[in-house]
């Protein structure tokens, strides 16, 4: 048990994804997962532990944000001695280039947030996804690809902002200097944390809407929409 977490010790897997959404942690044990025991849902943070072709996984649930995946990841981390960490999440394009239900797996999240200072004296506004998961998913992506062609992943650098709705249009300028292709919120935490534990980050993303042309993944789309990054990060999981 942590202070966020009420699993007991030993019912957190070694490798965890780890999605935003709790209802999206509930839809992967239960399409993917076998033999699958919820093991904590305190604030409705559900984690459930199964069995993914027989390698044992968690899939949990980080909140919206860089505070809410700061906490959850650190608590895996050190009191669930959980090795890898892959963020299963949506990022919206700034631009046209990508589009919608594309796949990017972060190779760096850059980010105005004071957090990885704060929390552990980190300095600068880009940290890299920590350890082999980033390489893993990757191979993974490659024989996905060469199954189904419509199926595209890239690797890029992402934003990893605090704001959601904001008053100026277009690209912010961290994001533009940098090199941004999308914006989501959890990243930069994520790879903080792992970088000063010495641990294992990835985030693999889908792309649910694209910022210029506010074209966006329907409702009724979203369900089907993302279950290539489920597939994907499920089967870089049971490589780690
Ligand atoms: N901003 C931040 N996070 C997101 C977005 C966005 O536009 N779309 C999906 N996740």
């Amino acid at each position: 048990m942590s202070v966020h977490i009420s699993a007991p010790k030993g019912a957190i897997a070694k490798t965890v994804l780890l999605a935003g959404d709790p209802l999206r942690a509930k839809y992967v044990a239960d399409h993917y997962l076998e033999s699958v025991e919820l093991v904590s849902q305190t604030r409705n943070a559900f984690y459930f532990t199964g069995n993914y072709k027989g390698k044992k996984i968690t899939v949990g649930t980080s909140g919206m944000g860089i505070p809410s995946i700061g906490i959850y990841s650190f608590e895996l981390y050190t009191e669930y001695e959980v090795d890898t960490i892959i963020r299963i999440g949506t990022c919206g394009g700034y631009t046209t280039d990508l589009s919608v239900f594309d796949l990017v797996n972060v190779e760096i999240a850059a980010s105005e947030s004071t957090y990885a200072l704060n929390a552990w004296g980190i300095e600068g506004n880009t940290i890299s996804y920590q350890g082999n998961a980033f390489n893993v998913i990757n191979q993974a992506a490659k024989k996905m690809e060469a199954q189904d062609t419509k199926f595209t992943t890239r690797v890029a650098t992402v934003h990893s902002s605090d704001v959601f709705y904001r008053k100026i249009k277009g690209t912010p300028p961290l994001a533009a200097a940098t090199g941004c292709i999308a914006v989501e919120m959890e990243a930069f935490a994520l790879f903080a944390n792992a970088q000063y534990l010495g641990k294992n980050a990835a985030t693999l993303l889908t792309v649910s809407d694209i910022i210029p042309t506010m074209e966006m993944i329907s409702a009724d789309q979203r369900e089907r929409a993302l279950l290539p990054m489920m597939e994907l990060a499920l089967e870089s999981a049971i490589q780690l």
